[in-house]
């Protein structure tokens, strides 16, 4: 048997990981001969809640469970974590500007971001989900100087798993035969779904969904698709969320198909002209525990645009929270 290892998942008496930790447990993120230990943060007020998860955890007896650790301590919840996922943040409350909605979480994030400086693996792959996922990374990123930045990602999966499952209901072809979407940019509006190096069932994927729609119909409902599942059923997407989090973390861990790419939000490093530092969606493609940009991609004027909007966005947040970041460390700068 292979030795345990340690995910911490924050938020976690909440909404997505209520689906998220059984899926983890059930060896959904590395496999069915993994054993893991689940520690688990939340904030004080919500850990009779954890409790109660805990025990539903513990009611599933699930075979490679061997442990769960319940804090709400973020340096007891990251001791010697190999995968984290950032899953808690401060919701936008009534009245809140954008700007005291990024300031509250830049509070959470930083605390979060030194603590898995001090107490993670040296290896830890982390995963930022709770919204403003991309700025929200960064922050955490800027507080891990003993950490490389490219240890801190933010989630777009659920963004490029909306777009494969659009193309596929719209041609009447399996997810699998749909290959090589992009999710450019930020988890906003502003995000990009590109389709123009990507194909369905072997045919050009603009094509087989026709020019006309993807422009016009297709972009606008993968940027507003969260929405859209709000106004129906009265909550946040929340089992997708937490599919979209096992596939990002499973994917950079294990590797992703040949032919095919994913979407993770990472720091540019100024591939595609991106601005560097800031964490942008790019397509990646994964392997031995590392992602690589794919690069060479032809953009067109069409795209760009809209890539240079969210871009800016992005700049724009960094810039709504620059007093709360630390300078950079030399070895940030590096990269
Ligand atoms: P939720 O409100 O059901 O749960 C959030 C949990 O986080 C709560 O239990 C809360 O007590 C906890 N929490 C808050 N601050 C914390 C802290 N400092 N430390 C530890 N725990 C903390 O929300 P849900 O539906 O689970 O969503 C979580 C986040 O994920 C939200 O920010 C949401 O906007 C975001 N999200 C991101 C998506 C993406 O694609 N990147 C997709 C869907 C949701």
């Amino acid at each position: 048997m292979k030795q345990p290892v340690r995910i911490a998942v924050t938020g976690a008496a909440g909404g997505i990981s209520y689906s998220l930790l059984f899926k983890i447990a059930a060896g959904e993120v590395l496999g069915s001969d993994q054993p893991v230990i689940l520690q688990l943060l939340e904030i004080t007020p919500a850990m009779d809640a954890l409790r109660g998860v805990a025990m539903e955890l513990q009611d599933c007896a699930y075979p490679l469970l061997q442990g769960v650790v319940l804090s709400d301590d973020p340096t007891v919840a990251f001791k010697d974590a190999d995968y984290a996922f950032l899953v808690g943040a401060r919701p936008r409350g009534p009245g809140m500007e954008r700007k005291d909605l990024l300031e509250a979480n830049a509070a959470i994030f930083s605390v979060q971001g030194k603590a898995l400086n001090d107490v993670a693996s040296r290896q830890v792959k982390v995963l930022v989900v709770g919204n403003p996922a991309n700025t929200n990374a960064l922050i955490a990123a800027r507080n891990a100087p003993d950490l490389d930045p490219t240890q801190f990602t933010a989630m777009t999966r659920l963004d490029h798993n909306r777009a494969v499952g659009l193309a596929a209901n719209k041609t009447g072809f399996a997810t699998p035969t749909i290959n090589r979407v992009t999710i450019w940019g930020n988890h906003s509006v502003t995000q990009v779904p590109d389709l123009y190096h990507a194909d369905v069932a072997g045919e050009e994927a603009v094509d087989a969904v026709g020019e006309d729609w993807y422009k016009n119909t297709f972009i606008e409902t993968v940027q507003k698709r969260g929405a859209a599942i709000i106004d129906a059923r009265g909550a946040s997407s929340s089992a997708s969320a937490a599919q979209a989090a096992i596939d990002h973390m499973r994917d950079w861990a294990l590797g992703t198909y040949e032919g095919d790419w994913v979407s993770m939000a990472i720091p540019s490093d100024g591939s595609y002209g991106v601005a560097k530092g800031i964490i942008y969606s790019f397509p990646v493609r994964c392997a031995f525990g590392r992602y690589e940009i794919v690069q060479g991609l032809e953009i067109n004027d069409f795209i760009a645009g809209k890539m240079k909007a969210s871009e800016q966005e992005l700049i724009e947040e960094r810039d709504a929270v620059a007093s709360l970041l630390p300078a950079e460390t030399e070895a940030h700068l590096e990269n």
